[in-house]
């Protein structure tokens, strides 16, 4: 396991000089998105602009306008409505997580207090739902009927994903597939359409913009796959989320469904009973993150995850090699390697 991790740590090093060139390669764009952010968050309720302003200056790492920025330009799209929907999925992307720090009693968000452990659960969703309709108003300006088709689908597909997500809870009859079609809906989904609407505005024949959709489909399933993996080995302090969190809210994710398809009767009945608990208990936690090491659950997520980003790169093989391709296939060894 030691080894493991050193291989994850100098590859984690690596891929973070490089993610800096991204960043630095799309600064001017990022910069517009984040003017983007501003006018959209006006309000003459003061609470909308306080709390849109406290969660989105809090460091999210913008990889859902990263991607739709880079397909825009893979795709040479000349126009300037990718920044205002750049703006549009990572409001979205904000929604999504006001209202899911809620339902998961999440207190840490980004390294600081969630928005609900500041403002209460009401504030919280109020305000994602201010930036659910904004977003709406602003994809309207796309003029694109298509565009919109895409993002009210995908914004009814994740609300599918998180009720899905909670049907599952504590249910250890839970497999992989059912765990990846949350995985699909909740997360992926929303990274695959960033991705999609790109060619959509540059206006790429049906089989490029296919392969955009599936390529962030397969970068999405492994960014949710990762997230589920740190959730149990991360460093608090990097990852801005606390540790254990999925297992204290009974949420069945791969490292623990890997580990509980090959464990032993006694080892069974011991995940059930902390799975069902009201509380868990630190010495339920290490033995549920001891157990999840010996059976190989994170190594296991990890492959599927990088399995996943190489079908990714695969999609995008009708694209020429150029300067965005290769920053979209850096991104995509970033969200294998990343540990916040
Ligand atoms: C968090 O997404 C929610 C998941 C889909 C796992 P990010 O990890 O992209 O969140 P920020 O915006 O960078 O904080
Ligand atoms: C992703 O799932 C949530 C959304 C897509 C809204 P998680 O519940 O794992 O995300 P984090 O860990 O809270 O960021
Ligand atoms: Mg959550
Ligand atoms: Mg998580």
């Amino acid at each position: 396991m030691l080894v493991v991790n050193w291989v994850i740590d100098v590859f984690y090093l690596e891929s973070l000089w490089v993610m800096e060139s991204v960043i630095a390669l799309l600064k001017d764009e990022l910069q517009e998105v984040e003017n983007q952010f501003e006018k959209n968050l006006a309000s003459d309720v003061q609470l909308v602009s306080q709390v849109g302003n406290y969660v989105l200056s809090s460091g999210g790492k913008r990889i859902r306008p990263m991607l739709l920025l880079l397909c825009a330009r893979l795709c040479g799209y000349q126009g300037d409505k990718h920044i205002e929907l750049a703006g549009v999925v990572e409001f979205i992307h904000t929604a999504t997580l006001l209202h899911d720090d809620v339902v998961d009693s999440a207190n840490l968000r980004r390294g600081n207090r969630s928005a609900n452990s500041v403002w209460g659960n009401q504030a919280s969703v109020l305000v994602g739902d201010f930036l659910f309709a904004k977003s709406f108003s602003v994809m309207v300006g796309s003029e694109s009927l298509r565009i919109l088709k895409i993002l009210s689908d995908t914004t009814t597909q994740l609300a599918e994903g998180e009720i899905l997500q909670l049907i599952n809870t504590c249910d250890l009859e839970v497999d992989e597939p059912r765990y990846l079609q949350v995985v699909r809906d909740k997360t992926a989904i929303l990274i695959a359409a960033a991705c999609q609407v790109a060619g959509v505005l540059a206006g790429v024949d049906e089989k490029k913009e296919l392969a955009l959709r599936e390529f962030g489909l397969e970068i999405g399933t492994a960014f949710q796959l990762m997230d589920d993996a740190l959730d149990y080995v991360a460093n608090e302090e990097d990852f801005g989320k606390e540790k254990g969190h999925d297992l204290f809210e009974g949420k069945m994710t791969l490292p623990l469904i890997h580990a509980y398809a090959n464990s032993t009767e006694p080892e069974c009945e011991e995940i059930s009973r902390i799975i069902e608990a009201e509380e868990l208990a630190k010495e339920d936690l290490n033995y549920i993150c001891a157990l999840i090491d010996k059976k190989g659950g994170i190594l296991y997520t990890h492959t599927k995850a990088s399995e996943r980003i190489e079908l990714a790169k695969q999609q995008l093989t009708c694209f020429p090699d150029c300067e965005a391709r290769k920053a979209l296939f850096t991104l995509a060894d970033y969200v294998v390697s990343r540990n916040k």
